[in-house]
């Protein structure tokens, strides 16, 4: 019995799959906002623009200058987001009321239904 050994050498073939996972998660939150409340809008108008602005249908009076909300939203041209951007700078004739764009956009979507 002559016992055999052969001496075979292995080259590992190290192979190294160079992938680094990176995480892209930043950034993805932008753009993706909820959408307008127009029942918080309405609520936001009735605090702060009733005053000045008949904000409803059944609100009977307001101011003698300030446009009924109904009447802007029938404009021409009207849409929620130039009101939303509308209201992101002080009006000279309207107190800064330092809404928050969540605020404009529910507001400018509340108002956009006035005007059926
Ligand atoms: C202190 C009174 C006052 C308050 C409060 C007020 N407004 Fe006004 N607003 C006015 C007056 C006056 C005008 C008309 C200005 C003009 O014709 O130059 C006006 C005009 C506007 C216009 C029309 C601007 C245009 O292009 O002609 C919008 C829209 C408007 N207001 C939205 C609002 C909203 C929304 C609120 C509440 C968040 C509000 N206002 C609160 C007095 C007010």
């Amino acid at each position: 019995m002559t016992a055999f050994f052969r001496f075979s050498p292995r080259l590992a073939a190290a192979t190294r799959a160079g992938l680094a996972a990176s995480a892209l998660l930043a950034g993805l939150s932008d753009g993706m906002a909820a959408p307008a409340n127009t029942a918080e809008g309405q609520r936001l108008a009735k605090q702060w623009c009733a005053a000045c602005h008949i904000v409803s249908a059944d609100q009977k009076r307001g101011g003698d200058t300030a446009p009924s909300f109904a009447s802007i939203a029938r404009r021409p041209g009207f849409t929620p987001q130039k009101l939303a951007q509308f209201l992101m700078n002080p009006h000279p004739k309207m107190p800064d009321m330092q809404l928050t764009r969540d605020e404009t956009r529910d507001l400018g979507a509340y108002i956009a239904t006035l005007a059926q």
